[in-house]
């Protein structure tokens, strides 16, 4: 017997849309459904832009899902196009979610998200791989994770995650790509075809920081990870400002030198009355190929130093989160945008991350919209 209209519907309601990662039923994507006697059931379904570039996805799934319809024999999916009316329709019922006016969801009072920035005095002490492995370990505790790369100079995450493609735009809001579980926005997504470095002023870059936070559609997050540039420059001020409530995360390595650059871009907090979630020590030591022993390649203490010189700057505890030693395939889950907590959660660098990970996105629910005052400490 052939499925009923309510049997189809209601399979076509548990298909996802990739980006917007919502049921393609309520985001008004079904253009028709016929079902033929003999179980043939052809979908029509709206793509929000011509040249979608998740279509092979959705039709896919679509296929998928109804062809568990009892008394279904074939499905046939039929794409089309929103036109410009039904676009908008989607776009008010999206931002229906947020308010009409523009603004960053995440500064909201009652926003639920935790905002961390991950930030270093120097570069190349990991803050990339750091950011994507702890949003990849936060993913897959469970966790709704965004990643927004605001290193406009730098934008190593997409490559670091595996995500090439252009987001798509429904009118002029952006639906960020996913990969393993995570939005991911980078300057890099938005920049014209080549690799030209894009040199970009503090106003350019605090406007580019905002269209991240306001223009894309991140839905209910519960962690927002954001890969800052090195150093303390214009982008950490426009965070600063913009999200008050972001807390900062410290990455050094176990350099001294490194970390009194790493202190310094600490107590930018001081001053912005930002919070220091705490400081991960990166590339602590390598463990020996032949032995159990430890080799202290950038030599000892640094993420220790920073720690306790930034307590001592706030006047509030800032923890040591961890250490993760240096492996070579942490390096490499980069390259090929595979990150170490997933591809290898046991390795030691990896399930240090992800207990840093863990004990970060649990700390969120106990300080669920408590807000720490925490004045700097006058010298
Ligand atoms: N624990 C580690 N073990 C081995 N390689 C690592 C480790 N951490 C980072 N790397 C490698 O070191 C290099 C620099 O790391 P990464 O790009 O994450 O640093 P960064 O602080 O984001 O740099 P930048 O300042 O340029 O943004 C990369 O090639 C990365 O793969
Ligand atoms: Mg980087």
């Amino acid at each position: 017997m052939a499925p009923s209209p309510e049997q189809v519907t209601a399979a076509l309601a548990t298909v996802n849309d990739p980006e917007i990662r919502r049921p393609i039923t309520d985001l008004d994507m079904i253009k028709s459904v016929d079902i033929s006697p003999d179980g043939v059931v052809r979908v029509g379904v709206y793509l929000t832009v011509a040249g979608c570039p998740l279509k092979d996805r959705i039709t896919r799934d679509v296929t998928e899902a109804v062809s568990k319809v009892d008394g279904v024999t074939r499905v046939q999916v039929e794409l089309d196009v929103m036109s410009e009316e039904q676009r908008k329709g989607l776009q008010t019922k999206l931002r229906g979610e947020r308010g009409p006016e523009k603004e960053i969801p995440f500064a909201k009072p009652g926003s639920l998200t935790r905002v961390f920035a991950v930030a270093s005095g120097k570069g190349g002490v990991g803050k990339s791989s750091v950011t994507v492995n702890l949003a990849a370990a936060m993913a897959s505790q469970g966790l709704k994770v965004g990643v927004v790369d605001a290193d406009i100079y730098g934008h190593s995450v997409p490559r670091m995650l595996g995500v090439g493609e252009r987001p798509t735009k429904v009118e002029d809001m952006i639906m960020p790509p996913v990969a393993h579980d995570i939005k991911v926005i980078s300057v890099g997504m938005f920049k014209p075809e080549g690799n030209s470095p894009v040199v970009w002023r503090g106003p350019m870059l605090d406007r580019a920081l905002y269209q991240f936070l306001t223009d894309v559609y991140w839905g209910d997050l519960d962690v927002l990870l954001m890969d800052l540039p090195p150093g303390t420059g214009d982008i950490a001020i426009s965070v600063a400002q913009r999200l008050p409530t972001a807390e900062i995360l410290v990455v050094t390595t176990p350099q001294q030198a490194a970390a009194e650059v790493a202190e310094r871009a600490g107590s930018i907090a001081a001053q912005t009355h930002q919070q220091i979630a705490g400081v991960i020590e990166n590339m602590a030591w390598l463990p020996c190929p032949h032995c159990d022993e430890r080799i202290a390649v950038f030599g000892e203490g640094g993420g220790q130093a920073v720690a306790d010189a930034l307590t001592r700057t706030l006047g509030a505890r800032v923890p040591l989160l961890g250490q993760v030693p240096i492996d070579m395939r942490l390096r490499e889950g980069g390259d090929e945008g595979k990150p170490l907590v997933l591809t290898d959660p046991d390795a030691p660098a990896a399930a240090e991350l992800r207990r840093i990970a863990a004990g970060l996105s649990k700390k969120s629910t106990s300080l669920k919209g408590l807000k720490l005052d925490i004045s700097p400490v006058r010298r």
